[in-house]
C-alpha cells in the first residue's frame, strides 16, 4: 500500500512514523529524468491533482507551479509560488489514482501542468531525500493511508473551539481589557484573547513587559474568571542583549545556529539583531521548549509561534555589503551603481544568501540550512510541544504556528499567515481546508476579517460566516489597519448573532474534529472526495464536504444577496436567522440560488441525516456564559435540537470528552 524509495543520503525528517522499508529500483509511477534530475508524470486531459496543503491558487492544483520553501510571504496573490508552509504531499486522480509524498526538507518545485499543461514535473533541488508511493481503493482511503503514515494529527483543548480576537497589538492591559469588555458589554460570546508581540519586552521572547503589564499573573487570572484565555506569540529569533538569559544561554551552550566558521549567525527580527536557535539540534530544542513555562507558569495554556520560516528582515553580512557600497557613493558615482543599491535594500528580507549561510548541528553532523530550511518552524514548534508534554504531561496546550513542514501536523496546528481584507481570500481559506488535512493539517484557519488592509463591516460577516465552521476561528489584523472586532461595527447584533451560531454548532465541530483526528480523516472534504462519479462535483471549488453530514457554501462575493449552490444530492437547507431562528428547508440535487443576507449562516445537511445544535435558549442563558464561554460547560441531551431531517432514524454519532486532559476515547 505503501511503497518507500530513497535518493542520496537524506536526513530523518521525523514526517513519517512507520518504518517501511526501501524499494529497490525506480519509482513505477513516475518517469525519471535522470539528467535534469527531475520526475515526470504524463497527465490525461481529465485528470485531477489534489494536495500541497498551505499552497495558492486552487482545490485542484493543476495548472500552476508551486514551490516548497517556507517563506514570510505577506501578498498572498495568485502569482506567489511558496507561502509559509511546505507540504509536499500530492495526490493524483487519473485512471489510477494514488499519493506521493516527498520527503525533502529543502527546496521541491512541484510544476502541475504549468510550463506543459499535460505534465507533473516534481524537481528538488537537493536529491537526499525519501519517496513514498501512496495507494488506496478511493482517494479517501489513499489520503487515511498517508495519515497513518505521518501519525496522528495534533489534538487542541476544546476551548481552542471557541472565537478568539486578536490584533497586532493589544499592547497593555487596558487595551485588552477593553477588548474583553467590547464582547462581554455587548453579550457576544469570546473565548481568548491574543496577544502579539507589544506584550514583552523589547521583543524579547519569554519576558512580559512589567511596565505595561505590572501584575501579569494576576491579570491573566482576572482575564481567565470571565471565561477569556490569553494566547501570547513567541518569535523565532532571540534578541541579542547582554544579559537576557535567553541570549546568554544560547551562547554559552552553542544553540544558536552558527555561520560556516562557527560563529553565531547575526539577523536582525523585531527585536533588532538576533541569533536562531538551532531547533534541529535536540539539545537545543529541549532548552528553548523549556522556556515556555515562564508563561505557563502565570497561567498561560495556548501560544502561537510566529516567524519561524524563519522570517529574516536583514542579516549582518548584507547589511556590511551595503554598507560599503554606500561608502562607496560621491558625486561622480554613475547610475548604475546607484540603482544596484536599490535592489539591494530590496533584497535585503529574506535572502537567500543568508539561508545558504547558515549552518545547524544535526546532532554532531553539521547541515547547511538551506538543505533543510522547511523543518525549521517545524521543530521550532515541536521543541514547544515535546516540552508540554513534559511539564504538563495530562493537559492539552493550544499551539499553532505560521511555518511548517508535514510532521509538524503531529504538534500543532497552524493558521494561514497573513492574508489580506480581500474578498478573494476567503475563498481561498476556503480553498485550503480541504488541502491542509491531506497532509495532516486539522487544527487551522485564517485571520478572519483579514491581516493586511482595511476591511468592511460585509466583508468581516462573511468571513465570520465561514469561520463558524472552522477548528481555529480568529479574528486577526495588521497594525494600521482599521479596527475589526465585532464590537467595532455599527452592527453589533449581527456580529452577535453569528457568533452565537459557533457556539451552538461547538459540540457538533468539535466532535467532528476529534472523529477527523483519531481515525485519520479529512474533516472538510472536496466535493469530489465524496461523489466521485459526479462530474459536476468535481469541478466545485466554493463548497465544502464538512464531515460526513453537512456541506458548506459561504457566501464570499461583496454585495451578494445569496449565491448559487450545487447539491450533488438532496439536502435540507439550515439557514441560521436572526435572533437564533433556524429555518429548514428541503431541496432537490442541482444548482439552487440561496439567498442568504449578511447576518445569517448557511450549512446543507445531506438527505437522511441530523446534527445536535445548541438550543438557542441555552445559548443564551446567561447563568452559563463563562461556562459556554470557556467550553467548560457539559451539555445535557436537552440541551440539544437537531437539524437536518430530525425525525429521521439516523443516528449521529457525538463525540465528547473532558476536552483537557490527553484521556481521548479512541
Ligand atoms: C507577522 C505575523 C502576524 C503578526 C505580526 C506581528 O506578520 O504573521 O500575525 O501580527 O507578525 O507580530
Amino acid at each position: 500500500m505503501v511503497k518507500k524509495y530513497v535518493f542520496g543520503n537524506p536526513v530523518n525528517t521525523e514526517a513519517v512514523v512507520e518504518n517501511i522499508p526501501a524499494q529497490k529500483g525506480e519509482i513505477e509511477v513516475l518517469t525519471f529524468d535522470r539528467q535534469e534530475q527531475k520526475f515526470i508524470y504524463d497527465m490525461k486531459e481529465d485528470t485531477k491533482v489534489y494536495g500541497l496543503g498551505e499552497a495558492n491558487r486552487g482545490i485542484n492544483k493543476r495548472g500552476f507551479k508551486y514551490v516548497s520553501y517556507c517563506s514570510d510571504e505577506p501578498s498572498h496573490t495568485e502569482e506567489k509560488e511558496s507561502l509559509y508552509g511546505a507540504h509536499n504531499f500530492i495526490l493524483i486522480d487519473d485512471d489510477k489514482q494514488f499519493g506521493i509524498f516527498v520527503d525533502n526538507p529543502g527546496k521541491v518545485t512541484f510544476d502541475i501542468g504549468f510550463e506543459n499543461r499535460n505534465q507533473i514535473i516534481i524537481a528538488p533541488k537537493y536529491m537526499d531525500m525519501s519517496v513514498y508511493v501512496i495507494e488506496g481503493s478511493s482517494l479517501n482511503d489513499i489520503v487515511k493511508n498517508f495519515r497513518k503514515l505521518i501519525g496522528r494529527s495534533y489534538i487542541p483543548p476544546k476551548w481552542a473551539f471557541g472565537f478568539g480576537q486578536s490584533r497586532w497589538s493589544y499592547e497593555n492591559e487596558q487595551s485588552i481589557t477593553d477588548v474583553a469588555k467590547g464582547y462581554v458589554d455587548n453579550d457576544m460570546l469570546i473565548s481568548s484573547i491574543y496577544m502579539d508581540i507589544d506584550y514583552m519586552e523589547s521583543y524579547k521572547d519569554f519576558t512580559v513587559s512589567e511596565e505595561r503589564f505590572p501584575e501579569f499573573k494576576g491579570f491573566v487570572k482576572q482575564v481567565r474568571d470571565k471565561g477569556i484565555r490569553l494566547v501570547p506569540i513567541i518569535d523565532a529569533g532571540v534578541k541579542i542583549e547582554r544579559g537576557y538569559d535567553v541570549y546568554e544561554e544560547g551562547v554559552a551552550n552553542n544553540y544558536f545556529v552558527k555561520d560556516i566558521d562557527g560563529k553565531d549567525y547575526v539577523t536582525a527580527v523585531w527585536p533588532g539583531l538576533t541569533h536562531f536557535p538551532d531547533f534541529l539540534n535536540k539539545d537545543a530544542r529541549e532548552w528553548f521548549g523549556n522556556k515556555y513555562k515562564v508563561l505557563m507558569d502565570c497561567g498561560i495554556e495556548g501560544f502561537w509561534n510566529d516567524m519561524n520560516e524563519p522570517a529574516i528582515f536583514y542579516s549582518q553580512n548584507k547589511l556590511d555589503e551595503i554598507r560599503e557600497k554606500i561608502l562607496e557613493i560621491d558625486e561622480n558615482t554613475d547610475d548604475e551603481k546607484i540603482l544596484d543599491l536599490r535592489w539591494r535594500f530590496n533584497e535585503l528580507a529574506n535572502n537567500k544568501d543568508d539561508y545558504e549561510a547558515m549552518y545547524h548541528n544535526m546532532d554532531g553532523r553539521q547541515i547547511n540550512h538551506d538543505r533543510v530550511h522547511n523543518l525549521y518552524g517545524y521543530n521550532m514548534t515541536r521543541a514547544a510541544a515535546e516540552a508540554f508534554e513534559r511539564l504538563e504531561p495530562d493537559k492539552r496546550i493550544l499551539m499553532f504556528s505560521r511555518s511548517s513542514y508535514i510532521g509538524m501536523h503531529r504538534y500543532s496546528g497552524i493558521w494561514m499567515g497573513d492574508n489580506c481584507s480581500w474578498w478573494s481570500h476567503i475563498l481561498l481559506n476556503l480553498k485550503m481546508l480541504p488541502s491542509l488535512n491531506m497532509c495532516g493539517f486539522l487544527y487551522v484557519g485564517a485571520d478572519i476579517g483579514g491581516f493586511g488592509c482595511n476591511s468592511s463591516e460585509d466583508m468581516v460577516l462573511r468571513w465570520m460566516a465561514l469561520g463558524v465552521f472552522t477548528p481555529l476561528m480568529r479574528n486577526h489584523s495588521a497594525l494600521g489597519t482599521r479596527n475589526q472586532e465585532c464590537y467595532n461595527f455599527p452592527c453589533v447584533k449581527d456580529f452577535k448573532q453569528i457568533l452565537e451560531v459557533r457556539y451552538r454548532l461547538l459540540p457538533y465541530i468539535y466532535s467532528e474534529y476529534m472523529k477527523a483526528a483519531l481515525n485519520d480523516d479529512m474533516m472538510f472534504r472536496p466535493l469530489a472526495f465524496v461523489y466521485e462519479d459526479d462530474k459536476m462535483a468535481a469541478g466545485v471549488e466554493d463548497q465544502l464536504m464538512l464531515g460526513d453530514d453537512v456541506m458548506i457554501a459561504p457566501v464570499y462575493t461583496q454585495n451578494a444577496d445569496g449565491r448559487y449552490v450545487y447539491l450533488p444530492e438532496n439536502m435540507t437547507l439550515v439557514k441560521f436567522m436572526e435572533e437564533g431562528a433556524v429555518y429548514s428547508e428541503k431541496l432537490q440535487k442541482g444548482i439552487h440560488f440561496v439567498e442568504v443576507k449578511l447576518n445569517e449562516v448557511i450549512m446543507f445537511v445531506r438527505e437522511g441525516h441530523k446534527i445536535p445544535v445548541v438550543k438557542k435558549s441555552v445559548i443564551e442563558d446567561k447563568m452559563l456564559r463563562t461556562k459556554i464561554m470557556d467550553c467548560s460547560i457539559e451539555y445535557k441531551k436537552d440541551d440539544y435540537e437537531y437539524i437536518g431531517e430530525p425525525d429521521s432514524s439516523y443516528e449521529y454519532k457525538l463525540y465528547t470528552d473532558d476536552g483537557m486532559t490527553r484521556k481521548y476515547e479512541g
